[in-house]
């Protein structure tokens, strides 16, 4: 399609090997409250799409080079190609939702309008972490919970919103997104620096050469010991080198934060699991339980 400039770069992210989480979210809820499957389908589409076109702006942002396992588009073309294509992708998000009928699509609309204000918001915090050294593990949650749980939620209330969904059934899917998106953001801060680099798609312990805020690095940054001065020394120096990455994850190793990451992973995905045993008995309480199982056991 022309022109090239803009079509290329769009099919060639929407062609990466992405999990599909968010997808598989609105169809699990969709099939819980019955819903019109058309409908879900697209919305489904939806959600990937707005995900694809958030990657591409946060790698942008985060100067990152490799998204599920290839070149980002702004190394492959160039910066604004990347934005355009990220604006073009936000735009065939809102036309995909146009596919809810005419008494849920104002509420669809909101929804996805209020989870692009709490992702900005979201991704304003966690670059401007990246300058401070004061974060707390409360701000770090906060963060999280605008940068990631918020489009679970929506992907969820969505999959609702195709059928008969009661409101107190829509404020339990997003108690149910919420401790999903805790669980899959703080699996992702443990796989940046523990996953193996080929499953992970880009470089392992990226975060800790950025200096990120991650859920790791603020639990070590907050215990007495020398391991929390190299670590704040390491910060200083504007990020970890990539020759220290493999003394970065013993040190965590010892100081119990790989562990008790796993554990807060495992935490938040059995509070989602005791909410989603409690919607009403459907088809999709089973694929809802098996996503969360899936999640809390991912390398990738
Ligand atoms: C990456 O999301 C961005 C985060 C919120 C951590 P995913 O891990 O779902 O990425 P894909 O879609 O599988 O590539
Ligand atoms: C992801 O945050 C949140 C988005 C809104 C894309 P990250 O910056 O941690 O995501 P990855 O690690 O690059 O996938
Ligand atoms: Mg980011
Ligand atoms: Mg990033
Ligand atoms: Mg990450």
């Amino acid at each position: 399609m022309d022109p090239e400039r803009l079509y290329a770069p769009a099919k060639y992210i929407l062609a990466g090997q992405g999990k599909r989480f968010r997808p598989h979210l609105v169809l699990s809820a969709s099939s819980l409250f019955d819903g019109d499957r058309h409908v879900a389908l697209k919305a489904a589409a939806a959600v990937e799409v707005f995900h694809i076109f958030t990657l591409v702006h946060d790698d942008i942002m985060d100067h990152a080079d490799t998204r599920r396992g290839r070149d980002t588009i702004h190394l492959k073309w160039d910066e604004p190609t990347a934005i355009l294509t990220g604006d073009y992708l936000l735009g065939r998000t809102v036309d995909l939702l146009l596919a809810f009928p005419d008494n849920r699509l104002r509420a669809a609309v909101t929804l996805l309008s209020e989870t692009v204000r709490k992702l900005c918001e979201g991704q304003v915090r966690d670059m401007a972490f990246e300058d401070r050294n004061d974060v707390t593990l409360e701000e770090y949650l906060v963060m999280i919970d605008q940068k990631t749980s918020a489009l679970l939620e929506c992907s969820l209330m969505l999959g609702g919103m195709t059928g008969s969904v009661s409101e107190a059934d829509l404020g339990a899917l997003q108690q149910v997104g919420h401790h999903l998106g805790r669980a899959f953001q703080i699996q992702d801060d443990l796989l940046d620096l523990v996953a193996d680099s080929e499953k992970w798609g880009k470089p392992v312990g990226g975060d800790l050469m950025a200096a990120k805020k991650t859920w790791l690095l603020l639990n070590a940054l907050a215990t007495s010991s020398d391991d929390a001065e190299w670590f704040a020394a390491m910060v200083d120096r504007g990020g970890a080198l990539p020759e220290e990455i493999v003394e970065a994850r013993r040190r965590m190793d010892d100081l119990g934060i790989i562990e008790s990451a796993r554990e807060a992973v495992i935490f938040h995905s059995s509070e989602a699991l005791k909410l989603i045993q409690a919607l009403p008995e459907g088809l999709g309480q089973g694929s809802l339980v098996a996503l969360t199982r899936k999640m809390q056991k991912r390398l990738h």
